[in-house]
C-alpha cells in the first residue's frame, strides 16, 4: 500500500461543508436533476454553471429544502439534511438568494438588511421594528450588524435610500447583504450578477471574494456571466440536461471539449 493510501486510511478527511450525493428530481416525465454529486469545501467558491434549463435552480431548491428530492442525499458538515424544511436549512447555516429578487422595494437599504436578521435571531419581525424591552439588546445587535454588513458590501452611502431608488448594481449588492444578515456558513447565490454590465460584474466579483474572506465559509454560485464565474470560482460543476457534464478548475473547464460544445460556445457573456 502506498504512503498516500496509508495516510488516507489513517487520517480520514473532515467532511466537506456540503455534500450532494446522487441528487435527482423529476417533475412528471421531466428529469430536471439527475444523479448530481459534488462537494463544497471550506473557504471555497464553487461555480454551478450550465445552459438555461440545465437544472441549476432546481439543485438550489433541493439543497435548501424548497423541493424534496426524488432520490439522493444532501449533508451539511456531515449531517444529513435531505428533505429538511427551508427554514431549518437556513437556521442551520445555508442561506440562498433567489433568481428573482426578494428585496422589499419600499424599505430602505438599512431596513432590508435589518429585516434579513430576523432569520438569524429568535425575535419576530414585529419585534425587530417595534422593540419591547426584552428584545432591545438583540435589536441593537441586529442594527449594529446590519450597519457593518452594509459598510462591508459598499452601500453605506445609500443606507437610508429606499430600495426602489437603487441602481441595478446596488440592488444586486443589497440582495447579498440581506442574505448575509442571516449569518450563513454557506452562501448560495442564484444569478446574482444578472443585469450588470461587465465592469459592474467584475466589481461584484471582488465583493464576493471579500464576502468569502470575511463573512462566510463557502459560496455556491450559479451565474451565467462567464468572466465573473470563471474569475471568482475555485472550481466549477457544469450541468447539462439535468446531469453533471464536468467538474474541475476554471482552466480545465474552459478547455473541456464537451463543455465548450454544450455550453461555453453559446454562453451569454
Ligand atoms: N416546479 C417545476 N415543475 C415542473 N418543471 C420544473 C419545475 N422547476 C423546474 N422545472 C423544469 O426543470 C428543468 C430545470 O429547470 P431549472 O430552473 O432548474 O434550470 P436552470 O438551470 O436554473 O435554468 P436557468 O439558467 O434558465 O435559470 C427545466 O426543464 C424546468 O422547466
Ligand atoms: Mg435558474
Amino acid at each position: 500500500m502506498s504512503a498516500v493510501m496509508n495516510q488516507t486510511s489513517t487520517q480520514p478527511a473532515s467532511p466537506a461543508l456540503l455534500s450532494v450525493d446522487g441528487l435527482s428530481k423529476s417533475f412528471g416525465g421531466i428529469h430536471a436533476v439527475r444523479d448530481i454529486s459534488f462537494r463544497l469545501h471550506d473557504q471555497e467558491i464553487l461555480g454551478l454553471i450550465g445552459p438555461n434549463g440545465a437544472g441549476k435552480t432546481t439543485c438550489f431548491n433541493l439543497i435548501t429544502g424548497f423541493y424534496t428530492p426524488s432520490s439522493g442525499k444532501v449533508a451539511f458538515k456531515g449531517r444529513d439534511i435531505t428533505g429538511a424544511k427551508p427554514y431549518s436549512v437556513a437556521q442551520a447555516g445555508i442561506v440562498r438568494s433567489f433568481q428573482k429578487t426578494n428585496i422589499l422595494r419600499r424599505l430602505s437599504v438599512f431596513e432590508n438588511v435589518l429585516a434579513g436578521h430576523y432569520l438569524a435571531s429568535r425575535q419576530s419581525l414585529f419585534d425587530t421594528f417595534f422593540p419591547r424591552a426584552h428584545v432591545a439588546r438583540a435589536e441593537k445587535e441586529a442594527r449594529d450588524s446590519a450597519a457593518e454588513i452594509i459598510e462591508m458590501i459598499g452601500l453605506q452611502s445609500r443606507l437610508n435610500a429606499p430600495a426602489t431608488l437603487l441602481s441595478c448594481g446596488e440592488l444586486r449588492l443589497l440582495e447579498v447583504a440581506v442574505a448575509l444578515a442571516a449569518k450563513p456558513t454557506i452562501l448560495m447565490l442564484d444569478e446574482p450578477a444578472a443585469g450588470l454590465n461587465s465592469s459592474e460584474a467584475m466589481a461584484f466579483g471582488e465583493t464576493l471574494k471579500k464576502v468569502r474572506r470575511t463573512k462566510v465559509q463557502a459560496i455556491l454560485l450559479v451565474e451565467h456571466n462567464m468572466s465573473l464565474v470563471m474569475g471568482v470560482s475555485d472550481r466549477l460543476v457544469v450541468m447539462n440536461f439535468g446531469e453533471k457534464l464536468a467538474e474541475g478548475k476554471p482552466a480545465e473547464i474552459q478547455g473541456n471539449a464537451k463543455v465548450v460544445e454544450a455550453y461555453l460556445g453559446k454562453a451569454r457573456n
